[in-house]
């Protein structure tokens, strides 16, 4: 009960992934791997679409991580998101199963979150 309301206010303020805000909180909003290995996977795979500045030129080209409600999702959706892929608008995002390891995947999201989850606001 106590976790849970915590974890609404910061949705709510779209502060998830802000430092003191997602981590440690919950498991689901904080990183789940290594930052800096999922910089190298980043720089590698989803920066071509999602852009340096993970906005994803104003999302035409892949999800615009400032966009409050991608991140405020938990890390089991996105890391399924991430592995079979995910198809709702006029471009998908492509499946990274056989690309990545389960590892490599939670590596990459914990980047995202790392340095992206500040700018839901
Ligand atoms: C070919 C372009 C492309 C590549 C490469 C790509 N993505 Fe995406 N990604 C997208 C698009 C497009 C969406 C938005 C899909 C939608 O909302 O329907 C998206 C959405 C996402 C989301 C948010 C899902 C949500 O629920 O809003 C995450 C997380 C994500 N990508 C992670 C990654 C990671 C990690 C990589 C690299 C391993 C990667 N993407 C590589 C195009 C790409």
């Amino acid at each position: 009960m106590q976790w849970s309301r915590i974890v609404s206010l910061c949705v709510g303020m779209g502060l998830v992934g802000a430092v003191g805000c997602g981590g440690g909180v919950d498991a689901e909003h904080s990183l789940p791997g290594n930052p800096v290995a999922g910089a190298a996977i980043y720089a590698r795979i989803c920066v071509a679409c999602h852009a340096a500045d993970g906005r994803g030129n104003g999302g035409l080209t892949g999800g615009n991580f400032s966009e409050p409600a991608r991140l405020a999702k938990t890390n089991t959706l996105l890391l399924s998101e991430i592995r079979d892929g995910l198809n709702r608008g006029p471009i998908a995002m492509p499946s990274q199963r056989g690309a990545l390891s389960d590892q490599e995947m939670k590596d990459a999201l914990s980047y995202i979150r790392k340095t992206f989850g500040g700018t839901q606001n």
